[in-house]
């Protein structure tokens, strides 16, 4: 075709993400070129350690990330993560004047104020950085821009669903099911990343400032990871109706925002409860749209690639996506505080070890009734041939942050005066969506 243009990439990196890009590119460039009127060249690739074995598509190799900034490329694709590394390649391709596609979440969460404030135009942009494949910026930021958004609850750390899903359905051990997750090409270089919450708190720094209008408030997002869940917790989740997920949520409530990363207990009926494995999915309400629920895979090579070069062809093509300003929606308003978790309301689960003793259960439910806090289901198993511990579970109605922590640690007290604690007590809030 005469109209055919010619967009010319510069990759840097060449780990998973980058060998998606290459892979898709090999095999789909002509149907993107057909539907598109653009054609994708690899003009070149930068990596620190080459990789004889992966065909570059003609794409000029170099070690020096410095080599992507010449006039022969038009979009840098930033794939190589980490930070300052990252950080300076961006701000360089954008200074001199090139698009930047990236599938950063840490670089973006952190520091995306400056860059998208600095270059308030259209060439930077980061879909791949949210939930792997799923296009859930492209939904908030134009699908779905005429709405006032309510919530956005999202399972958004794929590592952490596979771990939880492998603990569940498989009975696998946490660090079996990490390992599988890291040889999978899922987790982070640095796995605590994931399984601490922190990439989760990254992903939804940026869902929450696109959907509440706000800068992106890393610093501001509440993070708890999975390490604590055990298999125990999984199982009287499981009798009591939920299933235990780690989720990011961002909600308005009375005129102010909450963003928090933790596990949760979601009802079992919920379709987000039944995401499993590397599986991500973001549930939005709003005014108008009501609740929609978008999923798909959140991580590995080729589902973060189709979301990267989503992006390319949205700059190269300068549709729906690329014709709104960077900050047209979402990340518009002014600083706002982030609801404190101290003050935010949630039902909670407990699970209380505890010596098999008379007048155990009793005192519980009474200190719990003392702080106001209403049960509203219960349940104690007869305790193994043999064995003195039994494990109290406890459901709760909603109750603020603050009072549940001191009913805790009075309860824990007198627990222990009474010499019949048995552990730490499990806490893990309640998401019911609804
Ligand atoms: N480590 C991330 C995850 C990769 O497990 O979801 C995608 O951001």
């Amino acid at each position: 075709k005469n109209c055919m243009k010619e967009v010319r990439l510069g990759i840097a990196g060449l780990g998973t993400v980058a060998q998606g890009v290459l892979d898709i590119l090999a095999k789909n460039g002509p149907l993107i070129a057909q539907r598109t009127g653009v054609v994708l060249r690899v003009a070149r690739v930068a990596s620190r350690s080459p990789k004889p074995e992966v065909d570059l598509l003609g794409g000029q190799f170099s070690q020096r990330l410095e080599d992507l900034l010449g006039e022969d490329v038009d979009v840098v694709l930033e794939l190589i993560g980490g930070e300052d590394r990252a950080l300076d390649l961006i701000e360089r391709a954008l200074d001199g004047g090139k698009a930047v596609v990236t599938a950063n979440k840490a670089v973006i969460a952190q520091t995306g104020n400056e860059l998208l404030t600095r270059n308030h135009d259209v060439r930077l942009k980061y879909e791949a950085a949210v939930a792997g494949a799923i296009p859930i910026i492209q939904a908030i930021q134009c699908a779905l821009v005429s709405n006032e958004f309510h919530k956005v609850v999202g399972i958004i750390n794929g590592t952490c669903n596979y771990i939880l899903t492998a603990m569940q359905e498989r009975g696998q051990a946490f660090a079996d099911a990490l390992a599988d997750a890291q040889a999978l090409g899922y987790a982070e270089a640095d796995p605590t990343f994931d399984v601490e919450g922190i990439d989760a708190a990254h992903k939804l720094t940026i869902l929450a400032a696109l959907a509440f209008d706000t800068p992106f408030q890393f610093d501001q997002v509440f993070v708890e990871g999975i390490s604590a869940i055990t298999a125990k917790d999984i199982e009287y989740a499981d009798e009591l109706g939920y299933r235990i997920k780690h989720v990011g949520i961002a909600q308005a409530r009375e005129g102010e925002v909450e963003a928090r990363v933790h596990p949760a207990l979601i009802p079992k009926q919920e379709l987000l409860a039944n995401v499993n494995d590397v599986a991500n999915a973001v549930v939005v309400r709003s005014d108008a749209a009501h609740q929609t629920l978008y999923s798909g895979p959140g991580a590995g090579g080729s589902a973060t690639a189709s979301a990267v070069l989503g992006d390319v062809l949205a700059l190269a093509t300068r549709t729906s996506a690329a014709a709104l300003p960077a900050d047209a929606a979402g990340r518009s308003g002014a600083e706002q505080r982030y609801l404190d978790i101290s003050e935010v309301h949630c039902s909670h689960y407990l699970r209380i070890p505890v010596r098999d003793q008379s007048g155990v259960f009793a005192q519980v439910a009474k200190t719990l009734s003392e702080h106001e806090i209403s049960i509203e289901a219960a349940l104690q198993k007869e305790p193994s041939e043999g064995n003195e511990a039994v494990d109290i579970v406890i459901l709760t109605h909603e109750v603020r942050e603050d009072i549940m922590d001191r009913a805790v640690r009075t309860l824990v007290m007198q627990l222990e005066a009474s010499d019949v604690a048995l552990g730490d007590v499990s806490r893990i809030r309640v998401e019911a969506l609804a």
